[in-house]
């Protein structure tokens, strides 16, 4: 049973997989948590509640003296103004301007299955409890969404507000959660980067007062990952406690992890409420962003496998996220905007017989795009660039026995592009001042819905049309001057949040009307890498830093919240146009294995050795894959902290494995460290082709040995660790 509820006590209990969250109803009808962390049985937790003469509170509750007040109680939502100093979860803005609520348990359900969000991804589940909280002076709701998993210790969670008062209110904070932890010695870690260097882990004392993140870009973004994970002071991949909180959103957002006065600590956080505020007319309500608590007892690592497996199976698209990935060759690198369709044709006949299976045409194919500086809207094909019909392209690709895919950017706009010149007030922008200008482009107002559906109707009649299988939906700036025509001046700073729905609207819109089309996200390189895109992206492009040495690090970080199968990494050519480094092919394809893989050069270019060689990549990576899409993700090295990137996936029946282990810089006498292998079962024996040796599986993990690394810089090994019957 995943949901319990002890009517003498009114405490609920979540059980989930080695995970239990409890919270009881107090005597002042108050939700209190009690507790979130490994299994525990259902037992009455009532002697650890609002430990009195522990903590350093003032106030008792309001119209009550001597007793204790709210600041002392551990919340599941926390409201101001009434004695609680904390951050408030949520914040209203109530008719005679006072900004009060005290939200109280009122009823509380068992619903059977996880209900979805109105116009926002979130987990499938089962078994859900939903707290109803109610103010009862003003009529104003709150319902608490809880959801917990068989196959991973994670928790789902989400805040429904809604105006059953009977006058219009205003929302200035709407977050998703608060969560309080036990008191103890904490540190952070983020994932902070920006192009090229996405996703960067960076660990923090916790200290007294507010540790926050947050993004003011209308984006997850690149500058800092929409996930926290807060964990004992010194843990490892392997030990120590972590609280990872992981925000299903894709626009600007905040996370906070606070420490009281009291050295209390807790979590919080969701829609970024900077530049937020949101009306609700009487009976409307305002859904949040699903949140994603993973616990691990025993490390980081068991965190990322938390998430890994709970993305998996509840939120990447069903129809594609088992399914074998196409292997791309992708023009960008290859080409950039220089190419017409016998070049095209070229780079795939450099392919043919290697096994990779889909081409992907990238930017400059639309409108009259032969650089960055126009185009974006007009997505209609530019035959005269390409000396022919799209369709001959296509047909031609198709009968190498590959698929053709096609890049779009549909939320941009250039300002020499024939959709500006005709709607202007297509691009968003404030009515009496310029609009600033990235990459030389504008960022379309998905918020009104004439917007969306010239989009959808462009693409969908693209789609339609021409037989494309694959697309990478890109994402090149990030918003300003966030302001829209189409709403009034008190709905303005709605406008962040309406962007999301409005993106999620178009992914919908188009992903569904074409359901066998495979869609890749993409934002210069890896800039809205969130949770939320990948219900729609099943995989997204990592990074556009390409280089194997600088992709062991983004991929590491990566990592920690996102499974292999979500991170599309490409072998490009030497030297990198990134960083100009030469890194032989054979590292460059073993790095580039540790995700969704494909090919961004020029194949024209190969020889017919060449093309052998690719083939046997393919064919090594297609004995991988499975492990891609489905095994354990176990760290070893940190590219951050040693000279090596040495990483395990293991299968989940234990069967097979396979180590890479990557060194850096070689030197003349090299130091002789020992790795271990990972998520193996130590009492079966394995065979090592690269060892030449069979081995039980807790010699491998605890013993372990010297890899014997190729000479030179940035070289690697891949060691298949099989079972043996
Ligand atoms: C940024 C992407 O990350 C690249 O892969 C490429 O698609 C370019 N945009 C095209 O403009």
């Amino acid at each position: 049973m995943s949901v319990f509820y002890c009517e003498k006590t009114r405490t609920f209990y979540l059980n989930g997989k080695n995970i239990s969250y409890v919270m009881q109803v107090n005597f002042e009808n108050y939700v209190e948590h009690l507790y979130y962390g490994k299994s525990i049985a259902c037992d009455d937790l009532s002697y650890t509640m609002h430990e009195y003469g522990c903590h350093s509170a003032m106030n008792s509750l309001p119209g009550k003296d001597n007793t204790s007040g709210y600041h002392n109680f551990q919340p599941e939502l926390s409201f101001y103004g009434t004695g609680d100093f904390r951050e408030p979860t949520v914040e209203v803005l109530n008719p005679n301007g006072d900004r009060l609520t005290e939200l109280l348990y009122d009823s509380h359900e068992i619903l059977t299955e996880k209900p979805p969000i109105n116009g926002m991804p979130s987990l499938s589940g089962g078994e859900t409890l939903v707290l109803h909280l109610k103010d009862k002076v003003t009529g104003f709701c709150a319902d608490l969404y809880y959801t917990v998993y068989d196959d991973a210790p994670v928790v789902a969670r989400r805040i429904v507000y809604k105006n059953c008062s009977d006058s219009v209110i205003r929302l200035n904070r709407a977050y998703s959660f608060v969560l309080p932890i036990p008191e103890t010695k904490y540190e952070a870690m983020t994932l902070h980067g920006g192009w090229a260097k996405e996703r960067t882990p960076e660990r923090t004392p916790l200290h007294h007062g507010v540790f926050s993140i947050d993004s003011k870009r209308t984006s997850s973004s690149a500058a800092i990952n929409p996930f926290m994970a807060v964990m004992t002071s010194g843990a490892t991949e392997s030990s120590g406690e972590v609280y990872g909180v992981s925000l299903v959103y894709s626009s600007s957002y905040v996370l906070k992890a606070v420490m009281d006065a009291d050295s209390r600590v807790y979590l919080t956080g969701g829609i970024n409420d900077f530049d937020f505020s949101w009306k609700l007319e009487v009976g409307e309500i305002l859904e949040t962003p699903e949140v994603v608590l993973a616990y691990s007892a025993n490390g980081i690592g068991d965190m990322s496998r938390a998430y890994h497996d709970a993305f998996r199976e509840h939120i990447i698209n069903k129809r594609f996220v088992k399914a074998a990935r196409p292997i791309v060759i992708n023009n960008w690198e290859g080409t950039y905007f220089d190419f017409n369709g016998e070049k095209l044709k070229r780079i795939a006949d450099g392919v043919v017989g290697t096994g990779v299976d889909t081409f992907v045409l990238d930017d400059g194919w639309f409108g009259k795009r032969n650089d960055e500086s126009t185009g974006l809207g007009d997505w209609y094909v530019n035959e005269k660039k390409m000396g022919e019909s799209l369709d001959s392209v296509i047909a031609y690709i198709n009968s190498l026995g590959m698929k053709f895919g096609l890049w779009f950017e549909p939320e941009m706009i250039s300002e020499d592009s024939d959709i500006f010149r005709a709607h202007p007030e297509y691009a968003i922008g404030a009515a009496n001042r310029p609009r600033t200008y990235a990459r030389h482009q504008y960022v379309m107002d998905i918020t009104r819905p004439e917007v969306r559906d010239y989009i959808v109707n462009s693409l969908n009649s693209l789609l339609k049309k021409h037989n494309i299988e694959y697309v990478k939906w890109d994402y090149n700036r990030y918003v300003t001057e966030s302001w829209s025509l189409g709403r009034e001046a008190d709905r303005q700073s709605e406008f962040a949040h309406r962007y999301a729905l409005g993106l999620y609207e178009l992914c919908e819109r188009i992903i569904e009307a074409n359901p066998t089309v495979f869609f890749e996200g993409c934002a210069s390189g890896g800039a809205r890498f969130d949770p939320a895109m990948l219900h729609y992206f099943p995989q997204i492009w990592t990074s556009d830093d390409t280089d194997a040495e600088e992709r062991t690090r983004i991929q590491y970080g990566t990592s920690m919240v996102y499974p292999l199968s979500a991170m599309s990494c490409h072998i490009s050519d030497i030297p990198n146009h990134q960083t100009g480094r030469k890194i032989s092919m054979a590292t460059r394809a073993t790095v580039a294995h540790l995700g969704a893989t494909g090919y961004e050069l020029d194949a024209s270019k190969f020889t017919d050795e060449d093309r052998i060689r690719v083939k046997s990549e393919v064919e090594e990576y297609k004995v991988s894959a499975d492990l891609i899409l489905n095994g354990d993700f176990y760290r070893i090295d940190s590219p951050f902290e040693t000279n090596r990137f040495t990483v395990c996936i293991a299968s989940k029946d234990k069967e097979y494995a396979e180590l890479i282990a990557y060194r850096r810089i070689g030197s003349v006498n090299n130091e002789i460290v020992r790795i271990k292998a990972a998520g193996l079962d130590p009492e079966k024996r394995y065979y090592v082709k690269e060892l030449e040796k069979e081995l039980c599986g807790s010699t491998l993990m605890n013993v372990g040995w010297t890899p014997k690394y190729p000479g030179g810089d940035f070289t690697c090994i891949k060691y298949h660790i099989k079972a043996v019957k």
